[in-house]
C-alpha cells in the first residue's frame, strides 16, 4: 500500500465503490446482534458511505487470526468471489487492529481497499459534522484512528529495512529510503494535526460552556434525547417543536446536538436537545471524541431514549443505547422510553410497553413521531415528571426581592399572583432546591396550609 492511499478515505472519493462484506462468529461469544443482523447493519452504514454491496459472507472461529484476523482458506475464498463481482473495496464488521489491516491489505494486493466498521461510522461521521466541534471531533477522532496504524506500518517497514531485507538496501540506507521518510513526515505531521485540533477543541468546548452557563442562567430544564441511529429523534424534536431539523432515511444523519425550545401545554417552557445517534460496535476513537458533546446528556433534566420500535432488532438497539449511556457514567436522572414508529406495525398496541418494561423507565409511551400518535402522551408524561420534581410553595416576597421573584418565573409554574401592600404573594411550583433558597430567605414570609 502507498502511504498516500492510507491518507485517502476511500469512502469518500467515489460513490459507485462496489463492497464486500465480511463478518467473523467467535465461538462462544455473545454478540448483540446475530451474525447476519450485524451485517445488514454494516450494508446499511456501507450504503449511507456510498457504497455498493454486492456480496458478504462470514467464518466462525475460535479466535481471530493473529495476522490476518480471518483464516487464509477464507481469505482465498472471499479472493475468487470478489474477482467474479468485481469488487473495490471489502469491509470489515469489526475494528480490524493494525497489523490486521496491514496483513490483510497485503494478502489482497493493492487493488483492493481494506475498511472495517469503524473506517466507515468514521467517514459517514466526517460527512454529517456540520458545526464547528463536530467537524473537529471527527477529524481527531479519524487521526487517532490512523495514527497507530501508520505507526506500526512505519515500524514494521523500518524493521525489515533494519534486517536488510528491504528492497532499499540494509540498515539505515533503507530506513531512510523516500516511503519511509514520507510515512516518518506523515506521522509526525499527523501528530502535529492531532494535538492543534485538541486545542481548537478546547477553545470551542470553552466557548460551549459559557453558552451553557447563559442557558443555566435561562434555567428551563433540558429534555435530552437519545437513541440508536435511524430511531427518529430528529423527527420527534420537529414534530414537537414544530422546526424543521434535517432528517433523513440515513444513518447518522443528526451529528451535532440541536436545541429547541418547547412550550408544555401546562405553560412551562422545556429545551429539547438532540443528541448524536448511538450503534453497536461504535469505534473507541469516537465514542472518546465525542464523550464531551454526549456529556451534554449529563445536563439533562429528563432523558428520552427514542426507539424504533418497529426494527426487528429494537431490543437490542435499546440494549446498545443503554450500555453507552452507562458507559459513560451519567449521573441518574427521570428516564423515558419512547417506542417510535408504531405507525409502521400492524399489532394491538395495548401490550406494547409491558414488552419493553424495565424499572429505570419512568415511562414507556408508543408513540409516531411522523403520524402524532402518542405524542400527547410523552408530552403529558414529560410534564408530569418534571412537576413531580417541584413543590408547591405559598410566600410573600417583598418588593425589594424582585431577583426572587424573577427566579420563581424563570424556573417555576406560576399558580397564581398577587401584588399587596407588603409584596408579590405567590403560589408556584419551583424545583425542590429552589424552593428550600427561597424559604431561607429572612425577609420572605411562607404561608403553610
Ligand atoms: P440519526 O441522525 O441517525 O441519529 O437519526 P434520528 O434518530 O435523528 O432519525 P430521523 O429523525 O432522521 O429519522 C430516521 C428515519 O425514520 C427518517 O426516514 C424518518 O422519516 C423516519 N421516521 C421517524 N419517525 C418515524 C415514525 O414515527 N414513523 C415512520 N414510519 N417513520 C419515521
Amino acid at each position: 500500500m502507498s502511504t498516500d492511499s492510507s491518507f485517502r478515505d476511500p469512502t469518500t472519493e467515489n460513490t459507485a465503490e462496489r463492497g464486500y462484506l465480511v463478518g467473523v462468529v467467535i465461538k462462544g461469544s455473545r454478540p448483540l446482534l446475530s451474525i447476519d443482523d450485524s451485517l445488514d447493519e454494516l450494508a446499511l452504514l456501507a450504503k449511507t458511505a456510498g457504497v455498493e454491496v454486492v456480496g458478504r459472507t462470514f467464518q466462525q472461529l475460535e479466535k481471530p487470526n493473529p495476522a490476518t484476523f480471518i483464516g487464509s482458506g477464507k481469505i482465498a475464498e472471499i479472493q475468487e468471489e470478489i474477482a467474479s463481482l468485481d469488487v473495490d473495496v471489502v469491509i470489515f464488521d469489526d475494528e480490524l487492529s493494525p497489523r490486521h489491516q496491514r496483513e490483510l491489505e497485503n494478502a489482497f494486493g493493492e487493488d483492493i481497499k481494506i475498511l472495517d466498521r469503524s473506517a466507515l461510522i468514521l467517514d459517514i461521521f466526517a460527512r454529517h459534522a456540520q458545526t464547528r466541534e463536530g467537524a473537529l471531533q471527527v477529524e481527531l477522532a479519524q487521526y487517532e484512528y490512523r495514527l497507530p496504524r501508520l505507526t506500526r506500518q512505519w515500524t514494521h517497514l523500518a524493521r525489515q529495512a533494519g534486517g536488510g531485507t528491504a528492497r532499499g538496501g540494509a540498515g539505515g540506507v533503507g530506513l531512510r529510503g523516500p516511503g519511509e521518510t514520507q510515512l516518518e513526515v506523515d506521522r509526525r505531521e499527523i501528530g502535529r494535526r492531532i494535538a492543534r485540533l485538541k486545542k481548537e477543541l478546547e477553545a470551542v468546548r470553552a466557548h460551549r460552556s459559557r453558552y451553557r452557563q447563559r442557558r443555566e442562567q435561562v434555567g428551563l430544564p433540558v429534555v435530552s434525547l437519545v437513541g440508536y441511529t435511524n430511531a427518529g429523534k430528529s423527527t420527534l424534536l420537529n414534530r414537537l417543536t414544530g422546526t424543521e431539523i434535517y432528517v433523513a432515511d440515513q444513518l447518522f444523519a443528526t451529528l451535532d446536538p440541536t436545541t429547541r425550545r418547547l412550550t408544555l401545554p401546562g405553560g412551562k417552557a422545556v429545551l429539547c436537545t438532540d443528541t448524536v445517534g448511538f450503534i453497536q460496535k461504535l469505534p473507541t476513537t469516537l465514542i472518546a471524541a465525542f464523550r464531551a458533546t454526549l456529556e451534554e446528556v449529563a445536563e439533562a433534566t429528563i432523558l428520552l431514549h427514542v426507539a424504533d420500535v418497529s426494527h426487528p432488532n429494537v431490543h437490542q438497539q435499546i440494549e446498545a443505547v443503554e450500555d453507552t449511556l452507562a458507559a459513560l457514567d451519567l449521573p441518574r436522572v427521570p428516564h423515558i422510553l419512547a417506542l417510535n414508529k408504531v405507525d409502521l406495525l400492524e399489532e394491538d398496541l395495548t401490550h406494547l410497553a409491558a414488552e419493553f418494561q424495565s424499572p429505570q423507565y419512568q415511562a414507556i409511551v408508543p408513540i409516531s413521531a411522523k403520524t402524532g400518535y402518542g405524542l400527547d402522551v410523552l408530552v403529558q408524561e414529560i410534564e408530569e415528571i418534571l412537576t413531580s420534581a417541584m413543590q408547591t410553595i405559598h410566600v410573600l416576597i417583598p418588593y425589594q426581592r424582585g431577583d426572587l421573584v424573577a427566579r420563581i418565573h424563570e424556573k417555576g409554574l406560576i399558580l397564581s399572583e398577587e401584588h399587596t401592600q407588603d409584596g408579590v404573594v405567590l403560589k408556584a411550583q419551583v424545583p425542590h432546591e429552589l424552593a428550600a433558597q427561597i424559604i431561607a430567605v429572612q425577609s420572605v414570609v411562607e404561608y403553610t396550609g
